[in-house]
Parts: C-alpha cells; sequence; structure tokens
C-alpha cells in the first residue's frame, strides 16, 4: 500500500535539483487541496443532516445560482490555500477576481471548489478541480492578469471525485515527473483518512463506443457537432459500422473520470443559445486542468479544431467548447469541423 505521503516522499527523491524546490512547493499545495477535499467529503457523507442542500441565495459571477456547498467549498479553498505559503494566489470559479495570498509565492491556483453542483442536493457525483501555475511575479501582489497563462504551463492539475468513493486523480507536468507516473489515481481509505495508490500511468485507448454530451442541446449546436452525432446514433448502420453507447454524469469531474478508467470521448460544444458564450465550461480551471490530465493519458483535447492547452487565455473566467478523451473520436469531430 502507497499512502499520497509516501508516493510525495518518493517524488522528492527523485527531482532533479533544478526544481526540486518548485516540486515540493507544488506537493504542499496539492496536500492542502486533499485535506480540504476530506472535510468536503464528510460534509457529502453527512448529506441533507450537514445542511449543505439548497441554494446560497446569490449568484456567481457566471450568473449561476449558488449552491450552500458551492460557497462552503470555495471558502474551505480559499482559506486553506491562502494560508499555505507558496501560494501566492487563487482565483475561482466562485469568485469574480483573484485572491492574492504571499507575496514571496511562487505559484498560483485555479480551482473549480464544487464541480456538478446540481448533483449535490440529489446525492449524486461532483467533485473539486484544480490547476497550479508558476507566479511570475514573486513579490508583487498577484493580479487577474498572472492568472492568463496558457494550460501548457500548468506544473500540475488534478481533481478530487465525491462519488460512491473519494478520489484523487492528479498529474505532474511532463516536466515534473521525475518517477514518470502520468496520471495517478488514489482513494480515500474512510478508515484511515489516508489516501491510498490505486492506479498510475493511466492510459486512455484511442479508440472508444461511448460518448457523453448533453443532447438536449442538439438544435443550439453547429452542423458538424450535428453531424458527429447522427453517425454515432447510426450506428452499425451508418458511417461508424459500429454501436455506440451514453453516459452523461452532469459533472465534468466524473465523466473525465470514467473516461480516465474506461475510456470514452467528453464534449460540451459550442452552441448558438447564447452567441457571446463560447461554451459552457471555463478554460482556465475546468478545461485547461483535464486537458492535462487527458493529454497525459494520451487521450486529446480540443475545442473541436484547436488544442486547449494552446488557448492565449484573456479572462480568468473565459469559456470554451470542450470535445477530449479518446484520440481517433475526437480526430473524428475535428475532421468534421475542419471539412
Ligand atoms: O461545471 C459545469 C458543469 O456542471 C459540468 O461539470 C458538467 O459537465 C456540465 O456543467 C453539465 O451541464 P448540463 O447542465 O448541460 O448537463
Ligand atoms: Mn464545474
Amino acid at each position: 500500500m502507497t499512502t499520497l505521503n509516501d508516493y510525495f516522499q518518493s517524488h522528492l527523491n527523485t527531482a532533479s535539483t533544478d526544481n526540486h524546490s518548485q516540486k515540493s512547493a507544488v506537493i504542499d499545495v496539492i496536500n492542502t487541496i486533499t485535506t480540504v477535499g476530506k472535510e468536503i467529503t464528510e460534509l457529502l457523507r453527512k448529506g441533507a443532516l450537514a445542511d449543505i442542500h439548497g441554494e446560497a441565495g446569490a449568484e456567481n459571477v457566471q450568473g449561476e445560482q449558488q449552491k450552500k456547498l458551492d460557497v462552503i467549498a470555495n471558502d474551505l479553498l480559499l482559506n486553506a490555500l491562502t494560508t499555505n505559503k507558496h501560494c501566492a494566489g487563487v482565483a475561482s470559479e466562485e469568485l469574480d477576481d483573484a485572491t492574492a495570498a504571499n507575496e514571496a509565492g511562487e505559484l498560483l491556483v485555479l480551482f473549480d471548489p464544487l464541480d456538478g453542483s446540481s448533483n449535490i442536493d440529489i446525492n449524486m457525483p461532483t467533485g473539486t478541480i484544480f490547476s497550479i501555475l508558476p507566479y511570475n511575479n514573486k513579490g508583487q501582489t498577484v493580479q487577474n492578469s498572472d492568472f492568463l497563462q496558457k494550460g501548457t504551463e500548468q506544473l500540475a492539475a488534478g481533481y478530487l471525485l465525491y462519488g460512491s468513493s473519494a478520489m484523487l486523480a492528479f498529474t505532474f507536468s511532463d516536466a515534473l515527473d521525475s518517477d514518470n507516473d502520468g496520471v495517478v489515481m488514489f482513494s480515500l481509505n474512510p478508515t484511515s483518512g489516508e489516501f491510498e495508490l490505486v492506479k498510475k500511468n493511466i492510459a486512455i485507448d484511442e479508440d472508444t463506443k461511448e460518448y457523453a454530451i448533453n443532447a438536449s442541446n442538439y438544435r443550439h449546436w453547429l452542423p458538424p457537432m450535428q453531424q458527429y452525432i447522427d453517425e454515432l446514433l447510426a450506428g452499425t448502420t451508418g458511417s461508424r459500422g459500429k454501436n455506440f453507447n451514453t453516459r452523461w454524469v452532469a459533472a465534468m469531474v466524473g465523466d473525465v473520470h470514467r473516461i480516465l478508467c474506461r475510456g470514452g470521448i467528453f464534449i460540451y460544444p459550442k452552441d448558438t443559445k447564447d452567441p457571446s458564450k463560447a461554451g459552457k465550461l471555463r478554460l482556465m480551471y475546468e478545461a485547461n486542468p483535464m486537458s492535462l490530465l487527458i493529454e497525459r493519458a494520451g487521450g486529446a483535447s480540443t475545442d473541436a479544431v484547436n488544442r486547449i492547452m494552446d488557448y492565449e487565455p484573456t479572462d480568468i473566467h473565459q469559456r470554451v467548447a470542450v470535445v477530449l478523451g479518446a484520440k481517433n473520436e475526437v480526430l473524428q469531430v475535428q475532421q468534421l469541423h475542419k471539412q
């Protein structure tokens, strides 16, 4: 049995002298996030008994109704990370602007404190997503603009999944992954309270028969996306020559977790419902961290045309279309969009 602490110790032993201090800072920040993850797990296990269900009575910057647990999870992460000495600032789905933490910190942390909030009140999976970036203006107070770095700059990214068991999945960037472990998964042992390693070097098959999309938006999609789904629905009677199956958790963490476990493609496409929005999901704390996980597991992650991690961000809350997972399916979507 390898606990998260054992795992990190091994990674600190193999880290190169060039990046040892950066890696130890990243590890410290992940430890802070997982400690909060355990607190959120506890609250979710108590459920209705912990008074975490229902609306908080406010809207976030995205114009979405906040649930009580969105606010609680956000506050827990905010308090814990702003007191971590390595953290120079944080940005959250639930906060309009970045929050400055420690000027001497060398890292920035972005998070979606509770992904899939519509699942809270019905006892279905939710998650916490995080992305860790370097802070390049050490010694100065953090601004929103400091966070506007490409996904390829991430030092580590991951999520906590609050499902029938609580799990942690993350990856270091290639440069920091001195043990070549790729994407790793840990399960929270409820008896010991420790995260224990269950899988490493997770690899996503290039092909799949499973896709995730909210098809109620079909009429709002662009024609190439409609065509792609039409082809999947035609199954053995259509050009693809095989039958596909749909799965939709309504929490991106749940859908990405399934893809890391058994493959598939996840799509939240651009649609014409609100032309001012490029998609539903947010680039900086949803799409980029998930893209790092998916690519490090051998999958692909695009906006249907371009690689997500190559986006030059312009806003911490910017939205993006997301097509990620099995390489060959993502390629099919790209080909239809390029035609
Ligand atoms: O964070 C946004 C989100 O909750 C994702 O986690 C999820 O994939 C998606 O929205 C669900 O969207 P819909 O409400 O259209 O099913
Ligand atoms: Mn979310």
